[in-house]
């Protein structure tokens, strides 16, 4: 792998929950990983930005991996624009129609034309269940089981559907962070998309997360549940009929989501919407 020198950085960009964003050569960004990313989840991302990118998806086209000071840096194409988050922060009061839009943005998405070389979500899901240690071996049977129940779906994943990963550019939005692609159910992305931002619900999330002080923190959670509810409101008004088998994907896809961001303080959240689910299993 080509080695860089930090010299050769521009302006830090952006931050992300796995890596800096960096100015880069020739019009691009460097995705700089943190040092404790495994290279292998590094090295799937980079081939999954191609994939789609050779698709003819809109995303950002990948160069090859540098390395820097022993972290690796993934060159790529400079989108310009800001988050969708970035939006929202500076327009609160427009924070529905921006969740409205991405809705849009995901059921577009899971209308293309299926990539079949995306690595199949149920098999994440299933590895990712069994291999945890926050889940009693009687609650894992039963969401395997319910798994079981549910219908593999062949539309493209993104995993990580949020506002901040969307950059809003003249030409229209840019979807970015493609690193847990899959080939799966649309219900599935729209329930990890529902489980990630409860995060926000978490008495635990430390303050330093929550963008407002601590004493208006009842208020951020209501305005969390009014979101949440928007969200689904507005996806099943435009694709009604999977109400029910989303509410099975919701245990599913917090389980998941156990073992992610720890430091984040959400661990709780994620288990009660798993028990909510299986009241009667210990
Ligand atoms: N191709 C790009 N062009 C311009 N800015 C980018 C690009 N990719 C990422 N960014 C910026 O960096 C931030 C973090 O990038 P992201 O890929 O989402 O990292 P993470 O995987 O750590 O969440 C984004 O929210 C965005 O502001
Ligand atoms: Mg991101």
């Amino acid at each position: 792998m080509e080695q860089r020198s930090e010299k050769e950085l521009g302006k830090q960009l952006g931050r992300g929950a796995t890596a800096k964003i960096y100015e880069w050569e020739n019009n691009q960004v460097l995705k700089l990983f943190d040092h404790e990313i495994p290279t292998e989840l590094i090295e799937r991302e980079a081939n999954k930005t191609r994939l789609l990118h050779t698709a003819g998806i809109n995303v950002p086209a990948a160069g090859n991996l540098v390395e820097i000071n022993g972290c690796l840096g993934l060159p790529l194409e400079k989108i310009n624009g800001k988050t969708m988050q970035e939006h929202i922060i500076q327009k609160p009061w427009r924070m529905f129609h921006y969740w409205r839009m991405l809705v849009e943005l995901q059921i577009k998405l899971y209308e293309i034309k299926p990539i079949q070389e995306l690595p199949p979500q149920r098999k994440f899901i299933k590895d990712t269940i069994q291999n945890t240690s926050k889940l009693e071996p009687a609650m894992k049977a039963v969401l395997l089981d319910s798994l079981d129940k549910l219908p593999d779906g062949n539309s493209i994943i993104h995993y990580d559907f949020y506002p901040s990963n969307v950059l809003i550019t003249a030409n229209g939005p840019v979807i970015i962070d493609w690193m847990g692609a899959f080939k799966g159910n649309p219900l599935a992305d729209i329930a990890r998309t529902w489980v990630v931002f409860s995060n926000y619900l978490s008495p635990d999330l430390p303050v330093e997360h929550v963008p407002i002080a601590r004493y208006i923190r009842p208020i951020h959670r209501q305005t969390t549940k009014l979101i949440l509810k928007h969200y689904l409101k507005h996806y099943f008004r435009l694709r009604p009929g999977g109400e029910k088998e989303f509410e099975a994907w919701k245990p599913i896809m917090a389980a998941t989501a156990l073992n992610e961001s720890p430091r984040f303080g959400v661990e709780k959240v994620r288990l009660k919407i798993v028990q909510d689910a299986f009241p009667q299993v210990k």
